[in-house]
């Protein structure tokens, strides 16, 4: 079961909201409607998140994110649609129940940690537990835990101005740490650091959901940090979710222009990795190399080729490999099987031209899935990569 669903979540502000919606459901557009005053903030947003998932929802300022997140724990009451926490319905319970899960179940981080600044990091980092009412003593325990997580020991006793903006980001991640919640929710947590802070607490963050596992909602403006820490991302536009995908799905098979255009800033080196642009062994079979010999299966292949990398690597880490040989780079499964190959030809392509919308590669075939599929490229076809 999926931990979090949210089904044609619409959320409109200002006057008869639920005849807004309808209109929006038979096709009116969302500018008419403010026109007359009225903002469709959220519209049909569908989506499921799973366990252990870090899901990003990106997008510009406006676009809804912060609505959309504020639907998933039952601070706005959706105008329509539903929210399953658990296969639990957030929209069916009383208030009372909702501010128990959320208490208790959810942790919400926001941009502007709001730390109490007569409070010492202990305290603050404790204040969920103190909602929850947890004593105390367990609460310190707990709490000490948490700012341990967030490599802030020592700190227990400061306060907060006495911390760096991403300490005190810190702190605000350990409040959220603290409660043992499953599922947190941050909203746009790490903008307003600076550049290196910023990236210091996304490796952070993936540092310890490798251990916490836990079910991450992430918003944030930025494609980049949507790239570096989302398992899945979903994309925003004006109120809308115009693509759900993996950060590759996102690159290599934007759904519009619109998408595309934020694609154009990402290192896709970086992005990308080995399984998503290899071509077929085929290609290399049967044929001779540089120094003569001819590949006639997996094993020559795999004997051949100048490096064997994982579906999983990073294209960057291709290029020495790719440049020192005349075979193409082996690609292997878990099991170390051969996947896939890596010509430089491929390599190079890849990363010269930008990807074009779904429907339309640069070859002109429609990469139907292109999610699990390599990147149709020109040429990509021959065979030693000279
Ligand atoms: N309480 C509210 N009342 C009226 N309009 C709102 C309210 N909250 C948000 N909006 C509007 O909804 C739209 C989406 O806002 P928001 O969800 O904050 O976007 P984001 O987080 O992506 O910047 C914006 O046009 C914003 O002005
Ligand atoms: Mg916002």
């Amino acid at each position: 079961m999926s931990r979090l669903q949210a089904e044609h979540l619409y959320k409109v502000f200002g006057r008869r909201p639920d005849d807004a919606v309808a209109r929006l459901e038979s096709g009116t557009d969302r500018d008419a409607l403010r026109a007359e005053g009225t903002t469709a903030a959220v519209i049909d947003a569908s989506f499921s998140v799973e366990p252990g998932q870090i899901f990003v929802v990106m997008g510009l300022s406006g676009s809804g994110k912060s609505t959309l997140l504020r639907m998933l724990n039952g601070l706005l009451e959706p105008t329509s649609g539903r929210v399953l926490f658990d296969g639990q319905d957030l929209t069916a319970l009383s208030p009372r129940e909702l501010r128990r899960v959320r208490s208790s179940r959810i942790s919400m981080v926001f941009q502007h940690f709001a730390l109490f600044p007569h409070r010492s990091v202990l305290e603050n980092a404790g204040y969920g537990l103190e909602v929850q009412g947890v004593p105390r003593a367990e609460r310190d325990k707990r709490a000490a835990g948490a700012l341990e997580m967030t490599g802030l020991s020592g700190w227990e006793k400061s306060w907060p101005d006495e911390l760096s903006g991403g300490m005190q980001q810190r702190v605000g991640l350990a409040r959220a740490l603290a409660t043992d919640a499953d599922l947190l929710l941050m909203d746009e947590s790490f903008s307003a650091l600076d550049p290196l802070i910023r990236r210091d607490m996304q490796d952070q963050l993936l540092e310890l959901q490798k251990r916490l596992k836990k079910t991450i909602v992430f918003i944030t403006h930025d494609l980049n940090e949507a790239m570096r820490l989302g398992d899945r991302i979903a994309v925003m536009r004006d109120g809308g979710i115009v693509q759900v995908g993996t950060a590759e799905d996102i690159l290599v098979s934007p759904a519009d222009d619109y998408v595309a255009s934020f694609t154009q800033d990402v290192d896709r080196s970086r992005v990308l990795t080995a399984g998503a642009i290899m071509a077929a062994p085929a290609t290399v079979l049967g044929t001779r190399t540089d120094g003569g010999a001819v590949l006639r299966t997996a094993a020559d292949v795999l004997a051949a080729a100048p490096a064997r990398v994982r579906e999983d690597t990073p294209v960057i880490e291709l290029f020495t490999p790719c440049s020192l040989s005349g075979t193409p780079v082996a690609v292997t499964g878990a099991d170390g099987a051969l996947v896939g190959v890596v010509p430089r030809a491929r390599l190079l392509a890849v990363l010269g031209e930008p990807m074009t919308p779904t429907g339309t590669t640069p070859t002109g075939t429609a990469p139907a899935g292109a999610a699990d599929r390599p990147v149709p490229v020109p040429g990509a076809e021959a065979v030693s990569h000279a």
